[in-house]
């Protein structure tokens, strides 16, 4: 079955699941969050992020999922981990990781055709009091985007929500990465930006599966991409941050697919 045979779409392109898919991504994206949490042993000074890349890979096949970003646009990994001043799309690789060094694992599966997309923050060793704070403010503008997320709001309501409390910090958010809607595919309609007005954008609907996973520098916005043409990091070189959710749009409020099944979602709970 592939993702036109299932529910509507509306006039922004944007497809409305019917009320037994929300199963589906609950399986695929408690996958994905199961995964951050059994690697968070692994996350040492000395660790090297190819060797965190290759147990992920093991777990996917093991549970008989498969990896999402495998062969996509023709990146060969099972994850992205991005270090420091990387703001996404890190390669897993041979380096290793030194003690205070912070990171984000992003990983996403496919569990019977449905998407489960998370990603969040680790340190390696100590976390110092900047990165400690980095971190909050990033995990909670994630939390105030999800709290936007109820029918009759608008997609602008959750980008506001995120860039006020973000810039209330005296951080910044990245604009030129975003959330994007998921279901029986990876990346769908709409592009889910964190930042914006409130009351534009697309209007939320029950049924609409989407990702929320801003990016947060401590300096300025601005991000360059590496001559691998996949590492995009700070261009201020300022450490960054991120955290991501895979959510539906329930009659109340939202539902979140990635929850972490031990409560490890932050590097310091757990
Ligand atoms: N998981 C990332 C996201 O949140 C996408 C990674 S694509 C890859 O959308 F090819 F870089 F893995
Ligand atoms: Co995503
Ligand atoms: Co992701």
């Amino acid at each position: 079955m592939d993702d036109r045979s299932k529910g509507r779409l509306t006039k922004d392109g944007i497809r409305i699941y019917e009320a037994e898919d929300f199963a589906g991504m609950h399986r695929a994206g408690e996958l994905a969050a199961h995964i951050l949490d059994e690697i968070a042993p692994m996350v040492v000074p000395g660790a090297t992020t190819g060797a965190i890349n290759e147990a992920i890979n093991r777990m996917v096949d093991e549970a008989g999922a498969t990896s999402a970003t495998i062969g996509y646009k023709g990146y060969q990994h099972a994850s992205c981990i991005s270090v420091n001043h990387v703001v996404c799309h890190g390669i897993p690789g041979d380096k290793r990781l030194k003690d205070g060094d912070i990171l984000n694992v992003d990983v996403t599966v496919v569990v019977d055709g449905w998407y489960g997309d998370t990603s969040r923050m680790y340190v390696a060793g100590k976390l110092s009091r900047k990165a400690e704070r980095l971190i909050q403010v990033t995990h909670d503008a994630l939390f105030k985007g999800i709290e936007a997320v109820k029918p009759g709001n608008t997609f602008g309501d959750i980008g506001h929500a995120i860039q006020t409390f973000v810039e209330s910090q005296r951080m910044s958010v990245v604009r030129d990465f975003c959330g994007h809607g998921l279901g029986r595919v990876f990346h769908a309609p709409p592009n889910v930006l964190h930042y914006g007005r409130p009351g534009t954008g697309a209007v939320l609907e029950p049924g609409m599966f989407f990702t929320i996973e801003p990016m947060v520098n401590i300096g300025r916005p601005e991000t360059k991409v590496l001559a691998d043409e996949w590492t995009a990091v700070t261009r201020d070189k300022s450490l960054s941050a991120q955290f991501e959710h895979s959510v539906g749009v329930t009659e109340t409020g939202a539902e979140i697919f990635t929850l972490s099944p031990a409560g490890k979602f932050h590097p310091t709970w757990g």
